[in-house]
């Protein structure tokens, strides 16, 4: 079989998973080891077809694969790998583009700095800050954090709230620097009357915490951040794109202060997983950071960006072509349409919680989140919520809030409609009943 075969029976495969997917139980209903042990321990002497790596794809792999792309996946985060997404990464691959340097392929940098800059424009970012792709927010973060600790003259501390996420943590290990937690009020944003910014290089403030999506109240913090001269991160990983509605424009209020921001395409903007927006008002202190030019990776090129200068990988994958795909095909009507959805069915979910005795909402919901608990014992809620995923129906999520354990349903994949969500309630109720107290 020819590439046009192999490619026509891929697209079908493809077509027909994202038809079928809300059929397939969400999590992966297997014993660690069963898919390795169907799988060969050494490679194949001889060349074998496509065909057969689709056939095993069926008949092996997929038993194995938690559906990140199904209508009923509410745990962490809920995504998107929306049809845009899928046939841009499909062009990205056959391109094999590497966009390191500008000249290693121009477009890639150019589009990049475009989607960037409509990615700013849709959620009201300053349009004169740089911006620049990473592969996930643990690395925006990351060289952010480089750069604070390269522009901050010798102060090695970070400051971050206790609900921040633990990219934070690992960035601070990575770059040997000191973190320190800020607590944070009863809708677990931080406290900006407990910060001591002396000695600081950096403060993270998070617009939409992992756990509960509570945003950390930025303007003051960049107040106090100003004060002290201390770089100021904003963490939007998931929430940002909410600024894409006006009536969430809150959510980033503030952020146009920061010193840099990142925000996750691949998080709530129907953009294939990896892609991760950075920005940032000081480029320089960014490239400081990170430029290293050996001599073969020297250009003579005026006027031009080599965006590997700005990050901590030379090779770059040509990630701008999904986001703007996927920018150009939903066009901000349809991500706004599909953001408000989102949040109407967290709402509707949690007004269900509130009228059903026996059920808590355990934090406010800004957005499409929703926190809670069934009455009984931390063990009792961590019982129901492994058989509600052990169904197969639904697959939900657990954090700790105030020391007690607490179920997350997330809602963020473009296919959710209310009878997911509504499948999703059902099945918690029967759950927690078959659950002994
Ligand atoms: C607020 C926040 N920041 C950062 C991250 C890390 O994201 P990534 O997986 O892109 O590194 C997450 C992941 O859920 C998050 O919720």
């Amino acid at each position: 079989m020819g590439f046009r075969e192999d490619g026509e029976a891929t697209l079908d495969w493809v077509a027909s998973y994202l038809q079928r997917v809300r059929d397939l139980p969400v999590l992966a209903q297997v014993e660690p080891g069963q898919i390795r042990a169907q799988l060969p321990s050494s490679p194949p002497d001889r060349a074998e077809p496509f065909s057969a790596v689709l056939r095993d794809l069926d008949e092996v792999l997929l038993p194995g694969i938690t559906h990140w792309n199904h209508p009923r996946f509410f745990a962490y985060f809920g995504i998107t790998g929306s049809e845009p997404g899928i046939l841009a990464e499909f062009v990205a691959a056959a391109l094999n583009v590497q966009a390191m340097l500008w000249r290693t392929s121009p477009a890639a940098t150019e589009l990049e700095q475009v989607a960037m800059s409509w990615l700013a424009q849709l959620l009201g970012l300053p349009g004169d800050w740089h911006g620049h792709i990473e592969d996930t927010a643990s690395t925006s973060t990351m060289a952010a954090l480089a750069a604070a600790r390269q522009a901050g003259g010798g102060r090695r501390v970070v400051v971050c709230s206790e609900q921040a996420h633990s990219s934070v943590d690992k960035a601070c290990r990575l770059l040997e620097l000191e973190l320190r937690k800020v607590p944070v009020d009863e809708a677990f944003r931080m406290r900006p009357d407990k910060l001591d910014l002396e000695g600081v290089a950096a403060v993270v403030a998070t617009v939409g915490t992992t756990s509960t999506t509570s945003v950390d109240p930025v303007p003051a913090i960049a107040d106090a951040c100003a004060k002290e001269g201390v770089w100021l991160h904003v963490d939007a990983a998931y929430a940002g794109a909410a600024a894409a509605c006006p009536e969430f424009r809150w959510a980033l209020e503030g952020a146009e202060r920061a010193d840099s921001v990142v925000v996750n395409p691949h998080k709530w903007l129907f953009t294939q997983f990896d892609c991760s927006a950075l920005y940032t008002r000081r480029p320089e202190d960014l490239r400081a950071a990170f430029t290293l030019v050996p001599e073969y990776l020297r250009t003579s090129d005026q006027d031009v960006m080599n965006l590997s200068e700005y990050g901590p990988a030379l090779g770059r994958r040509f990630r701008a072509l999904k986001l703007w795909a996927v920018l150009r095909c939903y066009g901000r009507e349809g991500i706004q349409a599909r953001i408000r959805e989102h949040v109407r069915l967290a709402s509707l979910f949690e007004s269900w919680l509130r009228e059903e005795p026996g059920w808590e909402v355990c934090a406010p919901r800004p957005f499409s989140v929703v926190c809670f608990r069934h009455e009984g014992s931390d063990e009792e809620n961590e019982a129901l919520m492994a058989r509600v995923n052990a169904s197969g129906d639904i697959f939900v999520s657990h954090t700790k809030l105030n020391g007690r354990f607490v179920i997350r349903l997330a809602v963020g994949n473009a296919g959710t409609n209310e009878d997911d969500v509504r499948l999703a309630w059902e099945t918690l109720k029967r759950c927690a009943a078959a659950v002994p107290a």
